[in-house]
């Protein structure tokens, strides 16, 4: 009685199957097959290629070298190195062919001889595949130019405006570290340009060429942050990206990742970022491979890191890690000096923008300008003048023009907050609108699509509001 085989018998079998239908497999599918022994002397070709060579029968070709038989053959590159040449394209009496290459190993390893596949006698029915791929790269190519310019620093020294004596201590400070490989801590109220500068110290940089990534912190829901600077392989938590995703430090890798509102970092990540600054190196989310970059970092905030220190809501080391070289922006309300020219160079990217005609503004209207205590500093100016244009014809902006728009100008356009007693979240919602809209009415002279705008809603929504929220008079 025969034993069942062992399964080591079985897999031999099934490998001999596989290697005797895989060839066979090749050998009808393509246009011609050849095999040379460890000399690179034909041992078998069929009778497929020998037609397609143009010569008689295959058996004349037995025992002869094999470029004798096929010109520009590389059969014997094959049997000397080893190694396959899996796709190919040889020319033959002028026509390309794609062919395909592997080496024959004996028992002990040694390359034996090879056997070579004709796929393709015409390269024509490939022309779309040949042509997909050359588009793809093209799109490719485009992308990552793209990617690469929106990567790259958007603002240099020069277009942060300010020559008051803080500006100029502050931009002396920054240039130097532009010079040293250091981490930043930009200090600064909200609106004050520590985005701005951060972009600029990197393009002043030896990194420049590097990209420059963001991560604002405050911005990101708490539990994506981490896969937000670490990345994450497929798989690593439910609702991850089925692709896996880069993180912001890989991105950064070779540049600077710049670390906006880093005050609002939660404690947990805090260590864990910490360790990553100092290794630089970390591990993707759900993956053991470590990551190893090469990344400088600018950190900023508009909170009171040391006393977040203090009270234990920000850790030590990790702000001792950030604090090497801290730099603080001076609020607008401190350098007010640099108003006019921060207007000037503020109305100018306006009318770059928009293309409208280019706006000034009068003595007056500086005057009041300089009366507000500016809490959200140069982006509330920005917002300010956006919204005088807006509202005026005049060419040259005035008191009266400002006057509507600043809070405590007389007419805000924040809506005042009732009594705080406990009422339904509704009512108070209804109410702070109702206030807002009104306000932005009042701005906007009953115009309804300015109020739209001022509003940042459509003008659908607001007219879909004035009908639910009813009477505004009130
Ligand atoms: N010194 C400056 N010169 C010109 N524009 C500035 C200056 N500071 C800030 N801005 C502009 O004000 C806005 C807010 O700046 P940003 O860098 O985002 O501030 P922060 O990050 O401190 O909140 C941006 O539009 C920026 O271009
Ligand atoms: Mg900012």
């Amino acid at each position: 009685m025969k034993s069942k085989p062992s399964f080591e018998e079985r897999a031999e079998a099934i490998r001999r199957q596989a290697v005797q239908s895989l060839f066979e497999l090749f050998e009808s599918s393509s246009e011609g097959a050849v095999a040379v022994d460890g000399d690179a002397r034909v041992v078998w070709m069929n009778e497929k290629y020998a037609h397609f060579l143009g010569l008689g029968s295959a058996e004349e070709t037995l025992g002869r070298p094999v470029e004798d038989v096929i010109p520009n053959s590389l059969m014997r590159q094959v049997v000397e190195t080893g190694r396959p040449i899996l796709l190919d394209i040889m020319h033959f009496q002028g026509r390309p062919l794609v062919v395909t290459r592997f080496p024959l190993h004996g028992e002990d390893g040694e390359t034996t001889g090879a056997v070579g596949f004709v796929l393709y006698g015409n390269v024509e029915p490939l022309t779309p595949l040949v042509s997909t791929f050359a588009r793809l790269q093209d799109d490719l190519d485009r992308a990552r130019r793209e990617l690469a310019e929106q990567r790259g620093a958007k603002y240099t020294f020069a277009q942060f405006i300010g020559s008051s004596a803080a500006c100029m201590e502050l931009k002396r400070q920054a240039r130097r570290a532009a010079r040293i490989d250091t981490t930043v801590l930009l200090l600064g109220e909200t609106g004050t340009g520590k985005e701005l500068l951060a972009h600029a110290i990197h393009a002043a940089s030896a990194r420049a060429g590097g990209p420059i990534v963001g991560v604002n912190v405050s911005a990101v829901p708490e539990n994506l942050l981490e896969s937000e600077f670490f990345g994450a392989v497929s798989g690593a938590y439910t609702g991850a990206d089925p692709k896996g995703r880069e993180g912001k430090l890989k991105l950064a890798d070779g540049g600077t990742l710049f670390l906006d509102e880093v005050g609002d970092m939660p404690l947990r990540l805090q260590s864990k970022l910490l360790r990553a600054l100092q290794e630089q190196e970390f591990e993707p989310l759900g993956s053991d491979k470590v990551v190893r970059v090469n990344v400088r970092v600018i950190a900023a905030t508009s909170r009171d890191l040391k006393a977040m220190v203090a009270e234990g809501s920000f850790r030590s080391d990790l702000y001792y890690r950030l604090n090497v070289l801290p730099l603080t922006l001076p609020p607008l309300r401190e350098r007010l000096e640099d108003l006019e020219a921060l207007c000037d160079a503020l109305l100018g990217q306006m009318a770059a923008r928009t293309g409208d005609p280019l706006r000034e503004i009068s003595p007056q209207g500086l005057a009041v300008l300089a009366g507000h205590s500016w809490p959200g500093n140069v982006r509330e100016l920005r917002n300010v003048l956006e919204r005088a244009a807006m509202l005026s014809d005049r060419i040259r902006l005035g008191a009266q023009d400002f006057e509507g728009i600043l809070p405590g100008g007389g007419r805000a356009v924040s809506p005042e907050l009732g009594p705080r007693e406990a009422r339904p979240l509704a009512d108070v919602l209804a109410e702070a609108e109702r206030g807002a809209i009104r306000a932005a009415l009042e701005a906007a002279a009953g115009r309804k699509t300015v109020a739209a705008r001022l509003l940042g809603i459509s003008r659908a929504t607001l007219y879909e509001k004035l009908s639910t929220l009813g009477d505004m008079s009130g």
